[in-house]
């Protein structure tokens, strides 16, 4: 009689604790992925927590470990107890917050160190809990920009290392480049060379939030260019030698003419 009782109880707190065992809380960090971030600035994440009504939030934790490496510990950045509204940071730079649904954990200077993966754990009255997680790195200065040629696809190709959102965009002698010249591929790093032959300088300026870096890539010098310059200089030559010319005939013909009346004029004295 006991013993069924005793059954009977667990069959009971069994179905009493089934809701629990039907886990929907979830966690999720909102920022685009991965979180890029220049050093010295602020890194704010935030984070949505789905859950039903019926689920109570009784701790959230913020950590950080490495992204990579054998000394992969974790650092609690700040513990939030659902019931106080003051959530404690391990760190003085760091706040976390937690309004309604959503928890937003506040870096204030962001350094090198600080890459790798966060993250966040709900945990529930029963102590189950959710994580959600993200990677976050430093934001990279455009590094190493260079310029390769594909000679059987009339192709110059642009590359660089290891930049933060690179943006690419190319120049012709120093212009933008034209339809005579070219087209720029759909990602910018690619330029199809539609003039024969190639010639010139093809600069490629790569650029992100931090800044610029460019390389170039020197053809043969264009021809028609060359040519124009080298008859302009002809013309020229030709037509300082023509005005020399006639000045110099001008020159000649006033002297010539002052002298004969002076020659006249001397007539003149004589028969006087
Ligand atoms: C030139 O470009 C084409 C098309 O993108 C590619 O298939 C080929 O491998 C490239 N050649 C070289 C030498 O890079």
């Amino acid at each position: 009689m006991d013993l069924q009782c005793l059954r009977c109880w667990n069959v009971l707190s069994l179905l009493l604790l089934l809701p629990g065992r039907f886990w929907c809380m979830s966690v999720h960090i909102l920022n685009e992925q991965p979180v890029h971030v220049i050093p010295g600035t602020k890194l704010v994440l935030t984070a949505r927590i789905e859950k039903n009504l019926w689920e109570q939030i009784s701790m959230i934790k913020w950590t950080q470990e490495p992204e990579t490496g054998h000394d992969r510990t974790k650092v609690t950045l700040a513990t939030c107890p659902a019931k106080s509204p003051k959530c404690s940071g391990e760190r003085p730079d760091v706040q976390v917050s937690l309004k309604q649904q959503e928890t937003t954990l506040e870096m204030n200077r962001y350094s090198t160190e600080d890459s790798g993966e966060y993250s966040v754990t709900v945990t529930d009255r029963s102590g189950a809990n959710t994580t959600g997680r993200c990677i976050v790195r430093e934001y990279e200065a455009v590094h190493h920009v260079s310029v390769s040629i594909n000679v059987s696809h009339s192709l110059l190709v642009c590359h660089e290392a290891w930049g933060t959102d690179p943006s690419f965009s190319w120049l012709h002698e120093r212009a933008a480049i034209t339809q005579q010249v070219g087209k720029v591929s759909k990602d910018g790093d690619m330029l199809i060379v539609t003039m024969t032959p190639i010639c010139g300088h093809f600069t490629c300026v790569v650029g992100n939030k931090l800044g610029y870096s460019s390389a170039t890539y020197t053809a043969a010098p264009c021809e028609s260019g060359g040519r124009g310059m080298t008859a302009a200089v002809v013309c020229l030559v030709l037509l300082l030698l023509v005005c020399g010319g006639v000045l110099a005939f001008l020159l000649w013909r006033r002297r010539r003419k002052n002298n004969m009346g002076e020659r006249l004029y001397e007539h003149t004295d004589d028969t006087i």
